[in-house]
């Protein structure tokens, strides 16, 4: 059980401090922002301290961190609140939820895991992850340090997703693909082949139909 510091005020902030509570062995103590965004003291009861004070008011030898932030910039918003917390001597703790099916999978720390991900056996995920609910890790699957995946992704066997890169809602990668890092595979792209390095994959939205629902006969 550790105490633990939210990164954030914002939703994602709110969510991470809701499953903490709900479904966790730990204590959520505090939130930190970055003094520029501190607005308001407290935050579901709970104080909310600047970044540039935090190793004074709650000290890495006695508190955990966990920084949920969103994939903006290719995740590394994240990643770089991330490692000056480390360089601020904190540890982390990564939060898998109790309703995600694993078997002992090797979780890096600052990792946010929500419920019905299923993740199957040999796989790895790395550092600062974020895994939203409900996606299919397959056997054998590296997924590096840095990645945010959204929901519904399926990622087939031995694929390795390299550092920082986004998935959005329903993609799917074909197994054994190795995609490059700081990709952007929007939502329900079909990756088949390896990519390269900083690609974005970007799906077109399914087509309007030119009449109006109360017009279409038989519905
Ligand atoms: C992949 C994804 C991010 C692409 O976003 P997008 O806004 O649709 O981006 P597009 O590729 O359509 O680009 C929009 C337009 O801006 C243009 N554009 C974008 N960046 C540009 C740049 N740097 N220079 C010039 N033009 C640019 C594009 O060419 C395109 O122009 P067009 O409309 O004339 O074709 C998006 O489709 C997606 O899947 N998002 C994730 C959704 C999701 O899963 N959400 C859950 C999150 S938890």
């Amino acid at each position: 059980m550790a105490k633990v510091v939210i990164f954030g005020v914002g939703q994602i902030a709110e969510i991470a401090h809701f499953y903490l509570t709900h479904d966790s062995e730990h204590e959520v103590v505090a939130f930190v922002v970055d003094r520029a965004y501190l607005q308001d003291s407290s935050f579901h009861g709970l104080p909310v301290v600047a970044f540039e004070d935090v190793v004074v008011a709650y000290p890495p030898a006695h508190y955990k961190m966990l920084l949920p932030i969103s994939y903006k910039k290719l995740n590394k918003i994240r990643a770089e609140k991330y490692a000056e917390a480390k360089k601020l001597g904190y540890s982390f703790i990564s939060y898998i939820s109790s309703k995600a099916i694993y078997y002992d999978t090797p979780v890096g720390e600052n990792c946010f895991i929500l419920e019905n991900n299923i993740i199957q056996p040999f796989s790895v995920i790395g550092h600062n992850c974020i895994l939203w609910s409900g996606n299919h890790i397959g056997h054998h699957v590296v997924i590096q340090d840095h990645c945010f995946l959204a929901s519904q992704v399926v990622v087939s066997g031995k694929v390795t997703i390299g550092t920082h890169t986004f998935i959005g809602v329903n993609a799917t990668i074909a197994d054994n693909v190795i995609v490059g890092k700081e990709n952007i595979i929007g939502a329900g792209a079909l990756i088949l082949k390896n990519t390269e390095d900083q690609a974005i994959f970007s799906v077109t939205q399914t087509e309007k139909s030119p009449i109006p629902s109360h017009r279409l006969r038989g519905f």
